[in-house]
């Protein structure tokens, strides 16, 4: 996507052999890259979330896998590499689906031909990425489309989290829609929760869509009920870190609440993922591991002070314990569709077997 006319993907790979990324742990104050050189730069990227959204975690790992390889490509090392990069975060399935791709690649090759194959895989992984992407959003757009046709003077869409380019390596996967959308001249705003502890909408969704110039407006996460209730709220679209082979949806936590809001008004709620989200090993959503993140991000904020330091500040008092789950499971009966790069299907077993005959049916 551009930012000030400038084109940019999240993750490439440098002239130099380092794999450069953007810190969105920075944004939306500062646009800087940063250098990953190593597989524990890689993993350490992916825990701090200087890189974030399940699709560019999966990315960030497959380089991971490459910068491990360029160093030492046995299949000791290997392994190694993936069990550190696996325990960075885990809830996205990306990131397994990634690393057992790059294993598929490079076990069937000696090991002095592995450092190559894996930078060329991690480059591929990147580069289907960008064109689910695209794909998902021309699905989407199909959809927004027939819903603006049945709205007002504009599209109102609600959003949680952030699942637009920052969240992959280019497009997005829920803002792809918005942004094609936008630019077929489809009047659309979009409601941007702040998505509390860590503010992703506020900070990086706000950022994609005023850098792509699509009108929206920052909420606080407590507010989409009562904007459905008055009927401003036209549909809910929101990524997804695992949807189960049943149609389960988890994402960023607070998703669920907004599902149940939107169905409660007769809203319209569809989840946007690519394949590589979807676990079929997996049918209820009570089995997808849920993220516990450090009590300091629900105690403080972090933000830019008038004097324009980056700063943060304690919210909670000292002795107040926090509890931080960072996602939750959005039941299949409250999602009105999946927006897949393959197409849009109900958020059930038949719905995806449709879509996708060639994947293995779910275990549990
Ligand atoms: O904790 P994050 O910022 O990695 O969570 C991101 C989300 O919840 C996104 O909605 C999800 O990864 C889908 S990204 C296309």
């Amino acid at each position: 996507m551009r930012i000030s006319g400038t084109h940019y993907r999240t993750i490439w790979s440098t002239d130099s052999g380092a794999v450069r990324v953007i810190d969105q742990s920075r944004l939306p104050f500062e646009l800087v890259t940063l250098d990953l050189e190593t597989v524990a730069d890689a993993a350490h990227a992916i825990r701090t979330m200087v890189v974030r959204g399940a699709p560019l975690i999966g990315a960030t790992a497959a380089y991971g896998i490459a910068l491990a390889a360029r160093a030492d490509p046995c299949d000791s090392h290997l392994a190694e590499a993936a069990r550190t990069l696996q325990a960075t975060r885990p809830t996205a399935v990306n990131l397994a689906w990634a690393l057992r791709r790059m294993h598929n690649v490079l076990a069937e090759l000696e090991p002095h031909r592995r450092a190559d194959a894996a930078w060329h895989e991690a480059a591929a992984i990147c580069d289907a990425d960008v064109e689910q992407c695209r794909s998902i959003g021309r699905h989407g757009l199909d959809v927004m489309r027939a819903l603006a046709a049945k709205a007002g003077a504009r599209l109102n869409i609600l959003t949680h989290c952030n699942a637009g380019w920052l969240a992959c390596v280019d497009w997005g996967t829920a803002l792809a829609p918005v942004y094609m959308a936008h630019d077929a001249g489809i009047p659309v705003h979009v409601w941007v929760d702040e998505t509390r502890p860590r503010n992703q909408g506020a900070a990086l969704t706000a950022f994609e869509l005023g850098a792509h110039g699509v009108p929206h407006t920052v909420v606080a996460d407590n507010l989409g009920g009562h904007l459905m209730q008055r009927g401003q709220v036209d549909m809910v679209i929101v990524g997804s870190d695992r949807t189960t082979a049943a149609g389960e949806v988890c994402n960023k936590v607070g998703t669920y609440l907004k599902a149940l809001a939107a169905h409660d008004n007769g809203v319209p709620f569809y989840a946007a993922l690519p394949l590589s989200t979807i676990d079929w090993s997996l049918e209820a959503g009570e089995a997808i591991p849920i993220e516990e993140r450090s009590p300091q991000e629900v105690t403080h904020i972090t933000g830019r002070s008038a004097a324009g330091r980056i700063e943060t500040v304690r919210l909670v008092p000292e002795s107040s314990p926090a509890l931080n789950l960072a996602f939750d499971v959005t039941p299949a009966r409250l999602v009105t569709g999946l927006i897949t790069e393959r197409g849009v299907c109900a958020a059930s077993r038949a719905g995806l077997q449709r879509l996708y005959p060639d994947q293995p049916a779910a275990v549990e």
